[in-house]
């Protein structure tokens, strides 16, 4: 282990240097923290009583008193339950896709909101028949504020392209709509957290198939347990908004960048995809 105290200004500049280098982003603690716990106990612990005004020396007029700031309540004090009921009832009340990413900007309810840099809500066409749906946001698209734009949705872009379709003729959105921290994957409460917002977006833009890449995606649109292995490339039903969709798991892209002798089982499926689209004729 790396004596931190040893380091001069110099050497701890070095040190960062390399993490960044090396793509670390988050730093962690040896041991591990529950600040879930903490801001619980800090938002439940007493108030102590205000404290007594401080005379003053001069009789002088006096300033109206300034009205303290509403305390910002942390995410993480509203207990899931809160929270997943207040996302659903803010969900079921967007009667658009604009109104879903206001009330979706506005809710507080999912700590991943605290550290991305804005909501990545959604890219292309809001009628298109085509919907994808990824994991949530990286880096790339914190910064855009746009799905798929950085070496994955490159990659995407390649895959829509082989069938012949681009981003202006299909919509794609993630299951989370902020980057989790260090791209991990969302909790499965973050998770819950965000799926009413997901189920309304599918319900609004009512394609006629979606495409769930990667397990994340796959298994919480479908509420499913098998792993992507199993998914993909197998025909569901998702059934929403008294219309059933023709939903096709996938190998996620990211996936294919680190394993690309499986563009292979991404090709079959994108073949699949292709056949259903021309059967229907909906481009
Ligand atoms: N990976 C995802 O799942 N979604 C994005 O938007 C980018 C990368």
């Amino acid at each position: 282990m790396i004596d931190l105290t040893a380091l001069d200004r110099d050497g701890a500049a070095a040190l960062l240097r390399f993490y960044r280098d090396i793509g670390v982003e988050t730093l962690v603690a040896e041991t591990p923290f529950d600040r879930f716990a903490q801001s619980q106990a800090e938002f439940s612990r007493p108030k102590p009583p205000p404290p007594k005004p401080v005379e003053k020396p001069r009789p002088a007029p006096i300033a109206p008193p300034v009205k303290p700031a509403a305390p910002v309540r942390p995410a993480a004090a509203m207990s899931q339950d809160a929270a997943t009921a207040s996302a659903r009832e803010q969900a079921a009340n967007a009667q658009t896709l604009d109104e879903l990413r206001e009330k979706l900007a506005a809710f507080d309810g999912c700590a991943l909101k605290n550290s991305a840099t804005q909501l990545v809500f959604a890219d292309g066409a809001p009628d298109a028949r085509v919907m994808l749906i990824g994991e949530g946001p990286g880096a790339d698209e914190d910064r855009q504020g746009k799905p798929f734009v950085g070496r994955a949705g490159q990659l995407l872009d390649k895959m829509l392209a082989a069938i012949g379709l681009d981003r202006t003729k299909v919509y794609i959105a993630n299951v989370v709509p902020w980057r989790p921290p260090g791209n991990r994957t969302p909790t499965p409460q973050e998770l819950a957290l965000c799926l009413p917002f997901v189920r309304r977006q599918i319900e609004l833009v009512a394609p006629d198939f979606l495409v769930l890449l990667g397990a994340c995606a796959a298994q919480t649109v479908l509420d499913e347990k098998e792993g992507i292995m199993r998914l993909r490339g197998h025909w569901r039903d998702y059934a929403c908004g008294g219309k059933t969709i023709r939903a096709l798991p996938m190998l996620h892209p990211a996936y294919l960048l680190r394993a690309p002798l499986k563009k292979a089982e991404a090709w079959r499926d994108l073949r699949a995809l292709k056949k259903a689209i021309d059967h229907v004729g909906a481009f």
